[in-house]
């Protein structure tokens, strides 16, 4: 049986990609194998939202040639958003890749890949299509995982000046809400008791019902939480500007949806947002967030920061310092702004050294960490609800499972409880993680 390897780099749509890409290559008949070396088709599935993300795909890809670990007549493959965004070129610039598919192009690749080996022809396919890639897919297994992705929305039509995502995954549009609702009842069938709803900014989704009716987020939100099954909710990402009263009212009415929440900031100068077009500003931010903890009081409220963006002075800096003293967020990510191809703010003059970037970036992420860690010490002695995972990474005696708020708790117990819902008291934090002792089994 002919083998293929997967690497998958990016977010989260890019992981639901390759786990569907995986359920159609084994439908082809394929069999998935860990060793690059005795792959007959190997895929890279990969991130362009920084230059370094970009880079880092055609150093693998030489990288793998270089040691030799390419497999005689192997069939290389690149996708995700650097081939949507090269498409033709990754070709030129890495002579070994003979097939480039796009984010809505993947349920094409096994046909690519056939055609290559029959042909010899080097195939490109990083289209839009007007079908959906998701009609011609296979249905999704959980492979033993108690937690899936399930997108609800894929593209995005914010166009942030920063941003390469509009440009390779192409304009948004919502999965009709039969679909979703089919996938997550084929999930917690297999055992599947957490969903994280994803997409680029799933509170803009607008899918169908059977009735041709427009279904909001929110009301999504409660017919997935109406599926027998579903113990846990989350969604990424949502976007500040059309966070709406009833998404908020969700979190009053459903238990379901973790006490966690990741709401991208970006920055906290309104000269700044309105520079990347973010269409809300800081007061805006502050009043979702103050709404959220009036219905969820102990709510966490993860972020992600831009720093350094053209024409950010100290004093917008000092603005972004002061939204995290404000909001107390929790564990965030924030990186360096990187200027990405035919995006509106890569033409701006962008004069702050790189250095002056690197002291705000590392102030920054103290602060957050800072807090971060604070809210992990303040769980100590207290019984968290935790999804169990799978083995610890360190200890095969010991589980690993994960809180409501996101984080690792390793703790002793037997694995069969993998896969389901257990109490575990918080004896110890570490700087990632935290240890736990198991107070009770959930039936
Ligand atoms: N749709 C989500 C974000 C998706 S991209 C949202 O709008 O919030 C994930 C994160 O990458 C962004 O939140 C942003 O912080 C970061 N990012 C995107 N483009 C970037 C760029 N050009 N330079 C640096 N970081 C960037
Ligand atoms: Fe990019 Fe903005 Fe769309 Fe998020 S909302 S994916 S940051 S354009
Ligand atoms: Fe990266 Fe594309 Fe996701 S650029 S962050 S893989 S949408």
């Amino acid at each position: 049986m002919n083998k293929f390897f997967i690497q998958t780099w990016g977010c989260q749509m890019n992981e639901y990609d390759s786990s569907r890409l995986i359920d159609l290559m084994i439908n082809t008949g394929y069999e998935q194998t860990e060793d690059i070396t005795e792959a007959d088709v190997v895929i890279l599935v990969t991130c362009a939202i920084r230059e370094k993300a970009q880079d880092k795909v055609f150093n693998q890809l030489f990288s793998w040639q270089h040691k030799k670990q390419y497999k005689e007549g192997a069939v290389i493959c690149v996708g995700g958003c650097v081939a949507s965004q090269e498409g033709e070129a990754v070709l030129k610039r890495a002579p070994m890749v003979s097939v480039v598919f796009g984010p809505q192009t993947i349920h094409r690749v096994p046909n690519m890949v056939e055609k290559v080996v029959s042909t010899g022809e080097r195939l490109v396919d990083v289209s839009f299509p007007e079908v959906e890639k998701f009609d011609f897919l296979p249905s999704p297994k959980s492979r033993g995982h108690a937690t899936a992705f399930v997108t609800i929305m894929e593209g995005c039509s914010n166009f942030c000046s920063y941003c390469v995502v509009p440009y390779t995954r192409g304009a948004e549009f919502s999965r009709n809400l039969r679909e979703i609702l089919d996938e997550i009842r084929t999930l917690t069938a297999q055992g599947v008791k957490e969903i994280n709803l994803i997409g680029q900014n799933v509170n803009s989704y607008n899918g169908k019902d059977e009735d041709g009716n427009t279904v909001t987020f929110a009301e999504l939100l409660y017919h997935v939480a109406g599926i027998e099954g579903v113990e846990r909710i989350r969604f990424t990402t949502s976007n500040p500007h059309d966070f709406t009263d009833e998404i908020i009212q969700a979190f009053a009415d459903l238990p379901q949806i973790a006490n966690a929440i990741h709401l991208p900031v970006q920055n906290g100068s309104d000269r700044i947002l309105k520079a990347m077009n973010r269409k809300y500003d800081r007061n805006r931010y502050i009043d979702v967030v103050t709404r959220l903890r009036q219905v969820r009081p102990d709510i966490y409220i993860s972020t992600d920061f831009i720093v350094g963006f053209p024409g950010e002075t100290d004093e917008d800096f000092e603005q972004t310092m002061d939204l995290i003293e404000t909001v107390k967020f929790d564990q965030s990510f924030s990186f360096i702004y990187s200027p990405r191809p035919n995006t509106p703010a890569a033409k701006m003059e962008d004069k702050t050294p790189l250095m002056t970037k690197k002291e705000r970036l590392y102030r920054l992420q103290a602060a957050i960490n800072n807090q971060a860690q604070q809210y992990s010490r303040e769980m100590l002695g207290s019984v968290q609800k935790v999804l169990v995972d799978g083995l610890s990474v360190r200890d095969a005696e010991e589980l690993s499972g994960r809180t409501d708020n996101n984080r690792t708790v390793n703790f002793k117990g037997s694995p069969e409880l993998i896969g389901s819902f257990v109490y575990v008291k918080i004896t110890d934090v570490l700087t990632h993680t935290l240890r736990g002792e198991l107070i009770e089994e959930q039936q």
